[in-house]
Parts: structure tokens; C-alpha cells; sequence
């Protein structure tokens, strides 16, 4: 008697870790489903970054905002319709996150190659992995099997932190998210790579904070090239600007450099040193280029896990800009 209720305990134990088990995300997951989908993907970003240098910039953005509203659901990629009004328009992306057309025609590829297998939102993690290689950034494997969202959610994309809003306010979206502080220093240096338009940090050429006067923590050469760029009249507004001027499409640690010489763009970025803790670790890693690599990694990893759907959850869509019915 107690041998068999031993015996049933055994097995109980054996199901919840088969169960948990299936529920964690798998570098290995589509390895049989889907043998050529990482070559798939990188040579669709290959593509995208020859024709356009900036889309290794835009897919990693795109992911980010994706896992920040709803999880790395791919919410992100879904249009409007009549019963779900999407991201998309949501006032951080409207005009200015790019990279959809790029998702688009790999999923079209992964299509034809292994039908209704892989989802969207594997695609764009893989894809923003593959940028940041590309983009001269480490490489490191990525956990997969996400699956589709059903929905999307405009009103919490207008929640995205904003480049102006206090270093203390960013951590906490950061934290309900389950990331900290250290990850909010690691995952900025994504701006190591890309362009802001003016108007996201023209307040501090001109009026910082309503003084009228410029952001005295910004660098006075790189103040006056930014307002020659940025002159202070609304039609500036959309001009494109590189977030790290030294390096501007390469992806290494000179973000982190800027800073420590109050050559950061945006008001977020140049906050990380008006805060001890996150001023030590941008001085870190403007020195060690090394542990940079290293804990963006990490940070990556840990971010792409945020709200992800797994096992019966969710869908795997056919087109990732719409849900399938
Ligand atoms: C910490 C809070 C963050 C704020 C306030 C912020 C804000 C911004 C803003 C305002 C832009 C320029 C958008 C435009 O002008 O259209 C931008 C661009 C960019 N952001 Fe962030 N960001 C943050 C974190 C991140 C994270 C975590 C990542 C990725 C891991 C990231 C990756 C990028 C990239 C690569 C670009 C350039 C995109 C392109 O050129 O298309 N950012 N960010």
C-alpha cells in the first residue's frame, strides 16, 4: 500500500515537472518543426540592414516596445480593426517604430518553409538578436516558443516610458516588469545604434525643464551642432538625429562613453548619471566594453521572457498583422 501511494507520488511529481517544463520557453524548440528558421531569419535581417542600415536600430526597438505592452505577445505587429484598436497608433510608435514590412516578409518565408509552425512574436525576438549581431553587437541563443496574442492594447503602449520623464518613473515601468535598475542601464545601450527625431529632445537645446535655457548637462559642442540640426521652429521636429553620434551604426559600448562626457541625446539617457548606482555601472561599461556584451545578453534574454504566452495560450498566426479566426 504505502509502496503505491510512493509510486503515485513519483508520478505526480514526474507530471508537474513534464508540465512546468512544457510551459518554459526552449532555445531548442522549433529544432524539428522548423530546422532552417534561424537561417531564415538572419538572412531576412541581412537583407533588410543591406538595402537600409538603420532597420538593425528599428528591429531591436521593436521588440522592446512589443514586450513592454501585453509581453513579447507581438502584439506590437497587429493592425486595426473594428473590434481591436491596436499599437501601432499609440502616440510612442505612431511614426516612428519601424521595421514591420521586414517581420512581414521573413513570416511570409517561414511560411512556405514550415506553414503555421512559428509565431510572430519568436520572429521579432530573433530578429532583434540577429540586428544586434549584425550591428557588430554579441550573439547569444534565444529562448523560443512565444506564442500569438489575441489582442493588443493602445492604452498601455501610451505608457511606454518616455524620454522625458524622470529616471525614477522609468525604473518603475522597468520593475513592473520584473526587470531592475542594472537592466535599465544595459538594455539603454540599445542606443548605441539608431537616430531619434528632434522633437524628443529639442526641450533641452532651448527651454530645458521651462528655465528658458539650455540642459546644462549637455556636452557645449554637441549642443550647438544639435541646434543647428534642431533649429528651434516645429518644421525640425521629424529630423533624424543618431542617438550615439561617435559610432553611429556600429553596436558597441561608445554609448556609454557619451555619457560619462554628457554626450547623451535624450534626457533618459544622460539621467543614468544623476543616479549613483547607474552612473558606477555606465562608467563600468564605457571602460569594459566585455561586460557590456555580456550583461546585454542577459538583459535581453530576461526581457524577452516578459508576459510571454506558452503552451495552449495564445495562437500562432498566419499573417502577424492580424489575429486569425
Ligand atoms: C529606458 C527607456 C527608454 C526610452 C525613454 C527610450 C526612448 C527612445 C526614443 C524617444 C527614441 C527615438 C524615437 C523617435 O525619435 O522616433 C528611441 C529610439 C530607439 N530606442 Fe529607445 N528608449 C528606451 C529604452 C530602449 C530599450 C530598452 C531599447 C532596446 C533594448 C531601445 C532601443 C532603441 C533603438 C534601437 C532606437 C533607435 C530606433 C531607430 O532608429 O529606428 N530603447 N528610444
Amino acid at each position: 500500500m504505502e509502496q503505491n501511494n510512493a509510486f503515485k507520488l513519483a508520478f505526480l511529481h514526474l507530471f508537474c515537472f513534464l508540465f512546468l517544463v512544457s510551459c518554459q520557453l526552449d532555445s531548442k524548440f522549433y529544432d524539428k518543426s522548423c530546422p532552417n528558421l534561424t537561417r531564415i531569419v538572419r538572412y531576412g535581417v541581412w537583407s533588410a540592414i543591406q538595402n537600409d542600415t538603420r532597420m538593425a536600430a528599428s528591429l531591436l526597438r521593436l521588440h522592446f516596445h512589443d514586450c513592454f505592452v501585453n509581453g513579447c505577445d507581438g502584439s506590437i505587429l497587429l493592425d486595426d480593426t473594428s473590434t481591436i484598436k491596436g499599437e501601432k497608433n499609440a502616440q510612442p510608435n505612431q511614426n516612428s517604430v519601424r521595421g514591420y514590412e521586414v517581420i512581414d516578409a521573413i513570416k511570409a518565408n517561414l511560411e512556405k518553409a514550415c506553414p503555421g509552425v512559428v509565431s510572430c512574436a519568436d520572429i521579432v525576438t530573433l530578429a532583434a538578436r540577429d540586428a544586434v549581431s549584425l550591428a557588430g553587437g554579441p550573439f547569444w541563443d534565444v529562448p523560443l516558443g512565444r506564442r500569438d496574442g489575441l489582442t493588443a492594447s493602445e492604452s498601455e503602449a501610451n505608457k511606454m516610458p518616455s524620454p522625458v520623464e524622470p529616471l525614477d518613473n522609468i525604473t518603475a515601468k522597468f520593475t513592473a516588469k520584473g526587470l531592475d535598475l542594472k537592466d535599465v542601464v544595459v538594455l539603454s545601450g540599445a542606443h548605441t545604434i539608431g537616430f531619434a527625431q528632434c522633437f524628443t529632445f529639442k526641450q533641452r537645446l532651448f527651454d530645458f525643464g521651462g528655465s528658458g535655457k539650455p540642459d546644462p548637462a549637455l556636452d557645449s559642442s554637441l549642443l550647438q551642432n544639435l541646434q543647428t540640426t534642431c533649429p528651434n521652429q516645429g518644421d525640425s521636429d521629424t529630423k533624424l538625429v543618431p542617438l550615439d553620434s561617435v559610432t553611429i551604426n556600429r553596436f558597441d559600448n561608445s554609448y556609454y562613453q557619451n555619457l560619462v562626457n554628457n554626450s547623451g541625446l535624450l534626457q533618459s539617457d544622460q539621467a543614468l548619471m544623476t543616479d549613483n548606482k547607474a552612473a558606477s555601472m555606465v562608467i563600468n561599461y564605457s571602460k569594459y566594453p566585455y561586460y557590456f556584451s555580456k550583461d546585454f545578453t542577459v538583459s535581453m534574454v530576461k526581457m524577452a521572457n516578459i508576459g510571454v504566452l506558452t503552451g495552449q495560450s495564445g495562437e500562432i498566426r498566419k499573417n502577424c498583422r492580424v489575429v486569425n479566426n
